[in-house]
Formats: C-alpha cells, structure tokens, sequence
C-alpha cells in the first residue's frame, strides 16, 4: 500500500472479527515497528501480545472488574481533563459530540460497551517502559507505537491505541510476564474490522494552520 494511504486508512476500529493473526504476522509487524527512531538507537520498548487463552483469561478479568465497577489502575497516571490545554480539552469534546452525533442514543451505548470487551479484538499488543526512564523514551514508544499501526494496515490489519487495554496492570503483569522492573505504558488491539457501523466512524482533526507556527 502506497505510504499515503496506509496513513489516511489507518483509524481506530472498536469492533474485530474473531479471526487469529498468525503468529508469524505479529511478529513480522512488530519487527517493522521497530525500524522507529529513538534517543541515541536506545529501543526502549518491550511489547507482550495477548492471542488464545492469554487473552481469555485477559477478558473474564475484564468482565469481572466492570461487574465489580473497579475503577481503572493504570500504571502510567491518567491526571484530569484539566491538565490538558484548553484547546485540546475542546478537542476532546468535540470528538464525543461527533461520536454521539454519528452514532445516536442506542448505538452511543454500544460504541462505547465496545471497550469493556476489549474490542472483541483476536491480538492485544503491550508495549512497556524499564521504570525510572526520564520521559523522553514516551516519545519513543509513541513513535513505536503508531509504527505498530501503520505496519499492521499496511499488511490488512487494523488496529486501536487504547488506554482501555491497560488500566488493570496489576492483573495483567502475572498473565504477560511483565517484571516489576517495567511499566506497562499502552495498549494496542490488532484485528481484521467486523462489519459494524461504529467501525467506519471517521474522527475529524484540526487545520493546519491551527497547530502550524511557519517562520520564515
Ligand atoms: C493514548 C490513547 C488512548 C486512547 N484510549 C482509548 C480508549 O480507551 N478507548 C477508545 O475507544 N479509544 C481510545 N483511543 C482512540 C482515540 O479516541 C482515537 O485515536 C482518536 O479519536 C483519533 O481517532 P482515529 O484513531 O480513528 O484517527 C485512544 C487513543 C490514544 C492515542
């Protein structure tokens, strides 16, 4: 797939067929991956993927903690709204005004149960951080992370970063193997799109010209 393309089809899709990714894909992505850049060739990522019985047993945890209404744990703080600017904070609303505008009232509700299933999604990807780093490896994993994505679309596989995927680190440690010594940043599900409308919600962004300084 043309560069161009793979960056304007990749979207967050929040409903996956239940079709397997061949092990050998996963990993052919993840390899892709880590062609990313990051400070002095340093790769400070460690990524876990969740497929079969690892991630049934991820989901029935899932299931239990939104029946015991646990609030979510994330190893890497969530802070408020307000610790975001201004103008991401209308952002943010915006993005659910339009997501409630394109779904209406049922399906607003099934968008968003879609996150406490996981997204019925065949491959959970989790990428995690040696704790004590300064910072700047989160720019790294970021730019790992979307690497992740776009390798992923370019081979037919779509995919959603979501904070949903790890606010239960504590659970999900013994599970993946994760040592006490790493932080498990963020999330990523991988999987073929089902065939729902929620799926071919289109997120809209801001003008150039709002996030553009040009000096010339
Ligand atoms: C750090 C981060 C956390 C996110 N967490 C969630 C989440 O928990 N649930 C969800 O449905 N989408 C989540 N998203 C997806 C964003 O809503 C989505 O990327 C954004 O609206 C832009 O849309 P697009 O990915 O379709 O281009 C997250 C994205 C990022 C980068």
């Amino acid at each position: 797939m043309e560069f161009s393309d793979v960056m304007t089809r990749r979207h967050s899709v929040r409903n996956f067929k239940a079709e397997a990714i061949p092990g050998e894909l996963l990993a052919d992505i993840v390899r892709t991956a880590s062609r990313a850049p990051s400070w002095e060739n340093s790769q400070p990522w460690n990524v876990y993927i969740a497929t079969g019985e690892t991630l049934k047993k991820i989901r029935k945890i899932w299931r239990d903690k939104y029946a015991e209404k646990t609030k979510g744990s994330p190893d890497m703080p969530t802070g408020h709204r307000t610790n975001f600017s201004p103008r991401s904070q209308q952002s943010m609303k915006d993005f659910m005004a339009s997501v409630g505008e394109f779904c209406g009232d049922p399906e607003l509700k099934h968008f968003l149960e879609l996150n406490e299933f996981l997204f019925h999604a065949p491959a959970l990807v989790y990428l995690t951080l040696g704790k004590g780093h300064t910072g700047w490896p989160i720019y790294d994993l970021g730019a790992f992370g979307l690497a992740l994505m776009l390798a992923a679309k370019d081979r037919g596989i779509d995919s959603i970063p979501a904070y949903e995927i790890v606010k239960y680190p504590a659970e999900l440690r013994p599970l993946l193997s994760v040592p006490e010594d790493e932080e498990i940043i963020m999330g990523i599900a991988l999987g073929y799109a089902a065939d729902d409308r929620v799926n071919e919600f289109s997120s809209s962004r801001l003008p150039v010209e709002t996030i553009l300084t040009l000096k010339e």
